[in-house]
């Protein structure tokens, strides 16, 4: 258990975040956001702005700075300011004011005087669900709509009908703001080099791809760095609008620009979680065994269509064993602000509607939820031919039950004074993905070694990891080894999304280590260095040959050398032909309704997990710990309110609820280790975003498990729960 490396800068203000670079001759931008959800701009008065005390320059779609349209493999079309006069939602970015201060600048961009020729909007999902469009296809290349049907079957509904239980419902769950702690914010300065950025960012090899296509340059001539970074979840994976406008304005004033987003700011002008409708029906055998589901998803999707919260692929299409399976993805789009990756895009909301389902079929089968679990564990996602390459998700459902006290569940809860209690349980699966990663190890002189890779650690822990298997691969202490992490100008290391950043970067630490071992051995060896000609071999941090050892220290300074690096690189293969892959969990939640004031309170809550090998217990843990607490968030606090008009009723933190500590039991975490070596090297899985996976749904199923009360759609409030 080791503690977080950057801790202690974190907890004493010493860790610098991008904001907190200052330059001399920094100007400061503040960004301008639309009044209106659907039009286009008709004139925008900014003489009032312009001789406003300090104010250096306005930039607005009228009066463009110069940026490009930008597109990446991985990500596709990211939005970039200022493009055109087009307006697709409430709080979108139209135009940026310069001055001295921040003040001034916030102070002018109130005097710019914007008219619109304005359209109705478009901003409710329920309205919308009409005229849905299909989705595009999944990100495993999979049609939205997608059947799976056993021998001798025609057609789903038949397999439904046939079914001797059978379950329906329709779920809902709310849009969702990351809001990390961290506003998205930037700081640009142009040189003779070209362009450098500070932004919190998931990858600044990414980011600085981005850029250079914003810009027209070069990756080489950008250079992000984001050596911390406050919070992310997914939110900070594409460029901000902030980093976009501080670059275009310092390139166009020749002075750095900082672009601070408020904390209101951050709720529309960067991008959240889509709200989902979820249509769900299960036909089962009486002893559990499913024979047909049926999981369809609609989601919210700005009018660029940009991004798709895949709730029934994520879910239903891998989850359980079943003979018969169709689900589909459709999209509306509406004018409200962009949407993108959220912590388990996907898995979260469609969690909540799969596992409730699940829960109502129990209860239909007057079945065990854990039994019905059991009796649906698959070998295989639904109709494909690879095997899981590791699945323990049986152990995860019988050691939490005996953790959790499951078998004193009663089916109608308990009461306790006023309160009454409740126990749910929850299924989470979150796929194990690893992108391609380099990392470069070096060695040197005075026995440390500095493991350097281009990703960021928004929070996870992920420089930590990246010195515990540096250190476990050099065979050295892991206090020898100094993690860097946050700047494009290291090798290019992946992203920290999609729970993939251990994996990826820990494989690709094991094979830039056994390089550096092997070109060490070489120069111990070489002519004139202490072991010439003779046999060398490398272990606990030395060289050794016919009984003499130097440390790798000793050998670099004998040959004159101050250090020796190789970088090594990683990357999925082969295996993706031979099994699939897959973190697991099993989710338990107790709750206490009040039975006169109606407020419900999670009391107790367990994760029980099989993510592979678990790198450092501490930080894993965190990371649940974190998701987990989301999860609750999710089920009973966060949810966005669109006004007819698409402003957002409560875009801030006065009217947008996030738990606070009061809210929160303690958390009880629990891993199972079992190395996933056939997915990587490492053995590691990825813990980032499976801790909320299933949360939502095992407190929803324990508030019904307390009350009797189905609430299908969150946040579930106390009006929810009104007997
Ligand atoms: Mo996260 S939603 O995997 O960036």
């Amino acid at each position: 258990m080791t503690s977080r490396v950057d801790g202690p800068l974190k907890v004493t203000g010493q860790a610098r975040y991008g904001a907190d670079n200052t330059f001399p001759d920094l100007a400061y931008g503040y960004v301008v956001l639309s009044t209106i959800a659907n039009g286009e701009i008709a004139t925008i008065d900014a003489t009032a702005t312009k001789s406003a005390p300090g104010v250096i320059a306005v930039y607005s779609p009228l009066d463009p700075p110069d940026l490009r349209k930008v597109s990446t493999p991985l990500f596709g079309e990211t939005w970039v300011p200022l493009q055109d006069k087009e307006v697709a939602y409430y709080g979108q970015p139209i135009g940026i004011v310069v001055a001295e201060t921040f003040e001034q600048a916030r102070d002018a961009a109130m005097t710019m005087t914007v008219t619109y020729d304005e359209r109705p909007a478009r901003t409710s999902l329920r309205d919308g669900l009409a005229t849905a469009e299909d989705a595009p296809p999944g990100r495993d290349g999979s049609p939205a709509d997608l059947t799976v049907l056993a021998p001798g079957v025609s057609t789903f509904e038949e397999a439904l009908a046939a079914s001797p239980v059978v379950v329906e419902g329709t779920y809902t769950t709310a849009t969702q703001n990351h809001a990390a702690m961290e506003p998205h914010s930037a700081v640009a300065v142009w040189d003779a080099d070209g362009l450098t950025v500070y932004s919190g960012n998931q990858a600044t090899n990414l980011q600085a791809m981005e850029l250079a296509a914003a810009f027209d340059l070069e990756q080489s001539s950008v250079r992000s760095v984001n050596p911390f970074v406050g919070g992310a979840f997914g939110g900070k994976a594409r460029t901000s609008v902030a980093a976009f406008l501080a670059a275009s304005a310092a390139k166009e004033l020749g002075r750095p620009v900082k672009v601070v987003l408020s904390r209101e700011q951050v709720f529309t002008a960067t991008a959240g979680r889509a709200a989902t409708v979820q249509k769900l029906a299960i036909g089962a055998a009486e002893n559990g065994e499913l024979i047909a589901l049926r999981h369809d998803s609609w989601c919210s999707t700005p009018m660029d269509r940009s991004f798709v919260e895949p709730t029934s692929h994520a879910t239903s299409r891998e989850w359980y064993a079943t003979q018969n399976l169709a689900i589909s993805q459709k999209m509306v789009p509406l004018n409200v602000p962009l949407t993108t990756f959220m912590r388990a895009p996907g898995e979260a909301p469609g969690s909540f509607a799969l596992e409730s389902a699940m829960d109502e079929l129990a209860v239909a089968l007057n079945m065990d939820p854990i039994e019905l679990r059991l009796a649906n564990n698959s070998t295989a996602p639904t109709g494909h031919d690879l095997l899981w390459s590791s699945k323990h998700l049986d152990e995860c459902y019988s050691i939490g039950a005996a953790r959790f006290g499951w078998a004193n569940r009663s089916p109608h809860g308990r009461t306790d004074g006023d309160w009454l209690v409740g126990m749910g349980m929850a299924s989470a699966l979150f796929p194990a993905i690893r992108f391609p990663a380099s990392v470069e190890v070096t060695l040197r002189d005075d026995d440390t070694a500095v493991v350097a890779t281009s990703g960021a650690d928004p929070g996870t822990g992920l420089l930590t990891v990246l010195s515990l298997v540096g250190a476990e691969s050099l065979d050295i202490a892991p206090d020898r080894v100094t993690p860097r992490l946050g700047n494009s100008a290291y090798p290019a290391g992946g992203l920290s999304g999609g729970s993939t950043a251990t994996a990826s970067a820990g494989t690709a630490i094991m094979v830039a280590a056994a390089q550096v071992i092997d070109d060490l051995l070489a120069v111990a060896s070489a002519p004139g260095a202490p072991f010439e000609g003779m046999e060398v071999s490398y272990a606990d941090g030395g060289v050794l040959a016919d009984g003499r050892t130097m440390t790798f220290g000793e050998v670099l300074r004998s040959v004159n050398r101050t250090s020796i690096s190789a970088i090594g690189s990683s990357a999925p293969g082969e295996e993706l032909t031979k099994h699939s892959f897959s973190s697991f969990g099993a989710q338990f939640c107790e709750v206490r309704v009040h039975k006169w004031t109606r407020e419900a309170r999670v009391s107790r809550m367990l994760g029980v997990f099989d993510a592979g090998r678990i790198i450092n217990a501490k930080t894993a843990r965190s990371q649940i710990i974190g998701g987990m607490i989301w999860g609750v968030s999710a089920a009973l606090h966060e949810g966005l309110e669109i006004e007819e008009n698409g402003r957002l009723a409560n875009g801030d933190f006065a009217g947008y609820l996030v738990p606070v500590n009061a809210d929160i039991p303690d958390v009880d975490v629990h891993f199972l280790e079992y190395p996933d070596t056939l997915h990587n090297a490492l053995g590691a899985k990825g813990v980032g975003e499976i801790g909320t996976v299933g949360m939502a749904a095992a407190v929803a199923n324990a508030v019904y498990n307390a009350t009797g009360i189905r609430v299908r759609h969150i946040p579930i409030t106390i009006e929810d729960l009104l007997p």
